[in-house]
């Protein structure tokens, strides 16, 4: 702790001077308080029921240098602190509500915010178990390897969760993850509602929202740059805390060693714990660098290097993944194929037939024209001799008449050749078989 302000350790009486009793009702009797948990800078916490009498922690927004409790209600020590209280109750209540959406099984839920005694409460899970802090306190308690490796993937997937969701929980520390029956960790306590009241007040601005060892060195520094490193820097030191039993050296410390050109104060895990993977301790003293650049960036990244197990497992579904699209590709080239085949065969049975009609019709038109052209024939055949009688007929009848009588001017000039086909024509016997401007039967 900075500054000592924040108290994390449990609470040794059930009492505190401002605390709540136990029995005192909350907003209309839907939840009563059991126990006085813990008081920090900013609220006390307690261990209450709730109306089906189901355990509920409930966190109320007391902030103990500017405000005081008077028949229940909190209220502020002064007129000149009012304005400032009002401000550290309503962002409590806004960035309550703002956890509130946050659901995830390694982050403690609300179910409930509200306000009473003039003042902001939020109603948690309880969880059921200890603290990280007192986990590796214990000297009875001894954390397998395995463990740890499972509860640090584990925060690391709530961390990535809420960064997904734009939040930074900005407090990450042994003491603000607890350890449920199960041995699943769960994360409470978030700073950033602190961080905003510290800026909304003067009065509070004097409480660092830091924990020496823990917080990253930007955290010293008021509106400086804040990320997923930050976060990540915080749990670095709550994982360096766990192999070694204590805080790394803080870092405004090891800053200052750098500025003035002294060894950085921080001791490397890496090569020092052989019952941990290389990559396990490496990402520990990576995600504990002093400048935000050299930290890992995201709990994702942290995942990936430490992780092997599901690397191995994301590999090798990746490997199933590329053999299953591999096995879709060929199949679809196959349907692709096959379709184009019976396309290709469709295609050329069309042509087929198309040509066995072209030939029937050009046979057809063939014939037809012969059978024009035999008829033609015929008739003009019968034309020819037609004319031939009737040139025959003229002759002899020249003939006999030239024998009757010498008048050579009576003699009859022959008549003119009328051809079979032009008296065919009128009665449409031979219609389409000469050119013409209308259509033709058989072209
Ligand atoms: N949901 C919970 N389930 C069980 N115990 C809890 C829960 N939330 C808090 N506690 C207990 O209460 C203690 C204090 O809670 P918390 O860390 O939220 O506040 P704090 O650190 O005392 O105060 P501040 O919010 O001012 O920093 C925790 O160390 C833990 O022992
Ligand atoms: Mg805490």
């Amino acid at each position: 702790m900075s500054d000592g302000q924040q108290n994390h350790e449990p609470a040794q009486s059930d009492s505190f001077a401002d605390s709540l009793k136990p029995g005192t009702e909350l907003l209309h009797g839907q939840f009563r308080i059991e126990k006085f948990l813990n008081a920090g800078g900013f609220g006390m916490t307690y261990l209450a029921r709730d109306s089906l009498d189901r355990i509920v922690v409930i966190k109320e927004c007391f902030p103990s240098s500017m405000c005081c409790r008077n028949n229940g209600a909190v209220m502020a020590r002064s007129r000149q602190h009012q304005a400032e209280f009002d401000a550290v109750v309503k962002h409590f209540g806004a960035e309550a509500r703002r956890l509130s959406k946050l659901q995830h099984p390694h982050i403690v839920g609300i179910h409930q915010v509200f306000e009473d005694n003039q003042t902001a409460y939020m109603a948690l899970d309880f969880v059921r178990g200890r603290d990280l802090l007192d986990t590796i306190e214990d000297p009875r308690m001894k954390l397998h390897p395995r463990d740890v490796k499972d509860i640090l993937l584990k925060c690391l997937e709530a961390v990535h969760y809420i960064h997904t969701n734009d939040v930074l929980h900005r407090d990450i520390s042994p003491d603000n993850i607890l350890i449920d029956g199960k041995g699943n960790p769960v994360l409470i306590d978030f700073g950033a509602a602190k961080e905003e009241a510290t800026r909304a007040s003067r009065a509070l601005s004097a409480l660092h929202v830091v924990k020496d060892g823990y917080s990253p060195h930007e955290f010293y520094i008021a509106g400086s740059t804040q990320d997923a490193s930050s976060d990540l820097y915080s749990l670095g030191a709550t994982f360096y805390h766990v192999l070694t039993g204590q805080a790394p050296p803080d870092s405004q410390a090891r800053v200052s060693a750098i500025a003035s050109d002294r060894p950085d104060p921080y001791r490397p895990v890496s090569g020092k714990f052989p019952q941990f993977e290389d990559a396990f301790l490496h990402a520990i003293d990576k995600a504990l660098s002093v400048f935000p650049p050299d930290r890992i960036q995201s709990a994702r990244d942290w995942i990936e290097l430490v992780d092997t197990e599901r690397r191995r497992s994301a590999a090798l579904a990746q490997a199933e993944l590329d053999r299953q699209i591999e096995l879709s590709i060929s199949r679809l080239v196959q349907e692709t194929n096959k379709a184009v085949e019976a396309d290709i065969k469709e295609h050329e049975a069309k042509a087929k037939a198309e040509r066995k009609e072209a030939q029937r019709l050009q046979k057809l038109a063939q014939e037809q024209a012969r059978q024009r052209k035999k008829t033609l024939d015929e008739l003009a055949l019968l034309d020819d001799f037609a004319f031939h009688q009737e040139q025959s007929k003229n002759a002899e009848e020249a003939a006999r008449r030239s024998a009757m009588s010498v008048n050579h001017d009576e003699i009859t000039p022959p008549k003119r050749r009328k051809s079979i086909l032009s008296r065919l024509l009128p009665f449409g016997l031979l219609r389409g078989t000469f050119r013409g401007n209308g259509p033709s039967d058989y072209l």
